[in-house]
């Protein structure tokens, strides 16, 4: 079934209340589990959610608190849970074989001959979260099995936030408004389709060989609505949008353009604020990019439909969602010209340089998807870059893969020869890395020795062991 356009209002998913709180640091406490939920109007749609919600609930956090979020696990299968973005100690980090395994789960069951630190029922994660104010989000991990999971639901969002952004007077409130942007696609009885290889997820993991490249949807959801509406003032809105998507890049674009002007203004990328605001007339982004914009709708009449596009779709995918400019509205909100201070990071003459080959290639035997040549393997440390040092990766492909780094951002210091592109500003954690093109970016890990990922973030890609292990030290 093929949802109507823009009748379902655009959901806000949640804010999570602490377990409890301690001087430092706030408890949570999350069940993922199973449940029914009303995606298309008529249709009940099973969702592995976290508190059984897709998106799961929004965490928000304060710069240099620490956020301690216990997982239990009550879904069929396994579970691991990464904090995208997050700048977090190794062991909680949601390495692909530290899962938390249900109760009742057997161990003969796949992935017994990669263990790594297994628990049952449920697992604490501790994030200190001593980094600038973002739009991080927490995903599904689990080795081999991080794409399916992720469809059925397990995303949801992770805000940072400092006292640098506190003090801009962007925006805020109810005009600060996080859109989880992804594609699905369904079944006549209203479930998730998806070519799964075993629709359990419990034994062989993979997809059919005509989705190698990755899955998509044809039904575009945002914050898990399918072509939402959102009524909203004639007034600046600050929107923290990320693709959630397994494997679609988008190229959003308002429909019609607001008079006198760019259509968005960037403040904000994956790690946090850019240094200036950047006009764009259209938005690119990459499976796992975000990107914090804001938008003015005074320069529209009251009564204005406006049309969040999508240039790279076509038929059902060239839409979003919708805004209706409903009333006037005073505000004081600006953007201002400078935002942040931005370190760049300068690789020195001797710094390390390292290359990354991003191809398909054989895996276990199969097609499957590469990095140099060689499929992931967990206890094959691909690098050991030195904590504190400044390090450039060039990042090299055949198709588009966007990369995403664990620990800490890096900046974009070349693509394709030139200076960094239009939507390469600021910290990022994720590039689009785009078909026979290279990117260099330099990179600096911080503060925490151990075992990280760098990977592929289209998640077929990446559960066909598109991803390498690195360690810190
Ligand atoms: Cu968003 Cu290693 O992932
Ligand atoms: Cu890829």
């Amino acid at each position: 079934p093929l949802p109507p356009k823009f009748r379902v209002p655009l959901p806000i998913p949640p804010e999570k209340k602490p377990t409890r709180s301690v001087p430092g640091a706030d408890h949570y406490d999350i069940t993922q589990r199973v449940r029914e939920v009303e995606i298309v109007p008529g249709y009940r749609t099973p969702v592995f959610g976290y508190d059984g919600m897709f998106p799961g609930p929004t965490i928000r956090s304060r710069r240099g608190r620490t956020a301690v979020v216990t997982h239990h696990n009550e879904l069929p299968v396994p579970a691991v849970v990464h904090l995208h973005g997050g700048h977090t100690p190794p062991e909680h980090d949601g390495y692909p074989v530290d899962l938390i395994h249900p109760e009742g789960w057997r161990a003969d069951q796949h992935g017994g001959h990669m263990a790594g630190d297994t628990r049952r029922g449920s697992r604490e994660y501790v994030y200190p979260l001593d980094q600038p104010a973002a739009t991080l989000w927490y995903h599904d991990h689990r080795m081999d099995f991080t794409a399916p999971q992720v469809w059925r639901g397990l995303a949801g969002f992770h805000l940072v936030q400092d006292d640098v952004t506190d003090a801009l007077p962007l925006p805020h409130g109810d005009r600060d408004i996080p859109l989880m942007i992804c594609d699905r696609a369904f079944a006549e009885d209203g479930s998730f389709r998806y070519p799964a290889l075993d629709p359990s997820l419990r034994h062989t993991p993979g997809v059919r060989p005509e989705y190698m490249e990755g899955v998509a949807g044809d039904v575009i959801l945002v914050n898990g609505a399918p072509w939402p509406t959102l009524e909203v003032a004639a007034a600046r809105y600050r929107f923290r949008i990320l693709n959630a998507s397994n494997a679609r890049r988008y190229r959003l674009t308002l429909r019609p353009r607001p008079a006198g002007g760019d259509s968005f203004a960037q403040i904000a990328s994956d790690a946090g604020l850019l240094a200036a605001p950047v006009p764009h007339d259209r938005l690119d982004l990459a499976p796992a990019e975000r990107f914090e914009v804001v938008v003015d709708f005074s320069r529209y009449p009251v009564g204005t439909e406006v049309v969040l596009g999508n240039d790279l779709g076509s038929g059902s995918t060239a839409d979003v969602m919708r805004f209706v400019v409903t009333r006037r509205a005073t505000d004081d909100s600006t953007v201002p010209s400078r935002l942040a201070e931005i370190e760049p990071l300068l690789p020195g003459p001797s710094a390390v340089r390292r290359e990354w080959h991003f191809t398909r290639g054989v895996v276990h035997g199969h097609q499957g998807w590469t990095i140099n040549g060689k499929p992931f393997d967990p206890h094959r440390m691909d690098a050991r870059p030195r904590l504190g040092e400044v390090e450039v990766w060039r990042l090299f492909t055949d198709l588009h893969h966007p990369v995403h780094i664990h620990l800490s951002p890096f900046q974009v210091l070349r693509r394709g020869g030139r200076g960094p592109g239009r939507f390469d500003g600021g910290w990022k954690d994720t590039v689009d890395v785009r078909p026979a093109e290279f990117v260099d970016v330099a990179v600096r890990f911080e503060s925490f020795a151990g075992t990280y990922l760098m990977h592929c973030h289209n998640l077929e890609h990446e559960d066909m062991a598109m991803m390498s292990a690195f360690e810190t030290t």
